[in-house]
């Protein structure tokens, strides 16, 4: 297909940005739908285009609409698509003008519509020249007030009324690459030399006794010890469930919404004689914690079921931690999951809280009396997050909040909130609640 060199990395964004501006799928799954291209570099650029096309969308769209001078038709989307990566490609890029604009011609082509070659060329052609003409506006509509949705921005503004902007800033940052040292095999300062001879560069996060961040993000095949287990990948928010938690050895804890198995598998690094459930609804996904503790050699029995309904996968025997880190608007982590803003809709966080709730009451009667539960989320609406934990603890007697002694984020009503880029974590809520 692909005479023209860097056509395949384009096309390859072009197809995944289709899927998700036209299809309404999230880009991490179409990300890994599709084989990865066989030029490490052509991914690499394939990669970026998609998640900068969609931190960008509104900026871009913005210049788009000034340099048309006509309605593209409403088949016409990929030629959309087209030019917003060529536009991508010539301002927020150093990707020379000329293969910009000469690889955004040939997708039109590749798109098996050479009418619409003139017409890209032409635009890209016509952004070039009034380029300094255009700056202001471009400068305008990059702010991070304009770069998410009008509700979102509202409902961010809402819950957080002085640090909106800094929020929405972060959001619009490329999110760090996190590491979890697996400290039962080597110790973090150990694995950061390791990382020194591999000329990587990487510091330790605060607060979290396993993170390290790298300088750049790399592909997990250049890590030291990643395949034998010794390091995952995850940010640092997210590890900060597993010492909130703290089970003691031999506990019987419950991992209610557990895929990937992210945490399941740092409860077990850190505590290998726990007797562990994993519990998740989606079948694909239960089976990816199977794939993470097989790489990382831990044991615990996963269940592909709805964690509400106990009937369907509980034993009976209670439990004396839950760990409920539940479905959300995924608001904490936007910087990572760029085309999120675009495809949640404002219903989204009271439709969500809802499931919250269920959840909450599902696998509450599962806990031990004394035992604790841990209500997690990547949200930084309290709509998801204090308001679900105040509405349970008013309806349930038995339930208190427990002893939080944590020194990072903020302490809300009832729990604490990491914000989007605080240490240079993702936005993440935990809300500690004691059985009496
Ligand atoms: C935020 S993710 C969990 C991330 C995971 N704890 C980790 O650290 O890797 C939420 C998960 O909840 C699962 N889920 C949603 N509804 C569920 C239900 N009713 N029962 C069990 N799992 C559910 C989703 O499939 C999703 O995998």
């Amino acid at each position: 297909m692909d005479a023209e060199p860097g056509l395949r990395a384009r096309a390859a964004a072009l197809e995944v940005l289709r899927q998700v501006l036209c299809g309404g799928r999230s880009l991490g799954r179409c990300l890994e739908a599709r084989s990865a291209l066989p030029d490490r570099r052509d991914e690499a650029l394939a990669r970026e285009i998609c998640f900068g096309v969609l931190r960008r969308r509104s900026s871009l769209a913005h210049v788009l609409d000034v340099l048309l001078r006509r309605q593209l038709a409403a088949d016409d989307s990929d030629v959309e698509i087209a030019l917003l990566i060529g536009l991508y490609q010539l301002i927020y890029t150093r990707i020379s003008p000329h293969a910009a604009v000469s690889t955004s011609v040939s997708l039109a082509r590749h798109l098996g519509k050479p009418r619409a070659a003139p017409l890209v060329n032409g635009v890209l052609r016509n952004f070039l020249r009034r380029r300094g003409a255009l700056s202001a506006g471009i400068a305008r509509s990059g702010r991070p007030e304009r770069s998410h949705p009008r509700w979102l921005v509202d409902a961010v503004r809402r819950a957080w009324p002085a640090r909106w902007r800094e929020i929405l800033h972060a959001n619009d940052a490329r999110a760090p690459m996190t590491l979890r040292v697996n400290t039962a095999r080597v110790g973090r300062e150990r694995y950061l030399d390791r990382l020194r001879e591999h000329a990587v560069e990487a510091w330790p996060v605060p607060h979290c006794e396993q993170a390290i961040t790298l300088a750049r993000p790399r592909d997990v095949s250049e890590l030291p010890g990643f395949l034998s287990g010794e390091v995952s990948v995850q940010d640092a928010a997210a590890q900060l469930a597993a010492p909130l938690l703290d089970p003691a050895a031999g506990a019987r804890v419950l991992d209610a919404c557990a895929a990937p198995g992210g945490k399941t598998a740092h409860l077990l690094e850190r505590c290998p004689s726990l007797e562990l459930t994993a519990v998740d609804v989606d079948r694909e996904r239960a089976g990816r914690i199977e794939g993470t503790l097989a790489r990382l050699g831990l044991p615990a029995r996963v269940r592909c079921a709805d964690a509400a309904s106990p009937g369907e996968w509980w034993d009976g025997r209670e439990f004396h931690h839950v760990l409920l880190d539940v479905p959300c608007s995924a608001t904490g982590v936007i910087r990572r999951h760029p085309d999120l803003r675009w495809l949640r809709r404002p219903e989204d966080p009271e439709r969500l809280a809802r499931r919250q709730s269920r959840l909450l009451e599902g696998t509450w009667p599962l806990l031990a009396r004394g035992g604790t539960l841990l209500y997690a989320t990547c949200s930084i609406l309290p709509s998801e997050n204090d308001d679900v934990i105040a509405r349970f603890l008013a309806a349930h007697r038995d339930a208190r909040v427990g002893p939080n002694h944590a020194i990072w984020g903020i302490a809300t009503g009832h729990g604490r909130q990491v914000l989007p880029g605080d240490d240079g974590m993702d936005g993440f809520y935990y809300a500690l609640l004691v059985k009496a």
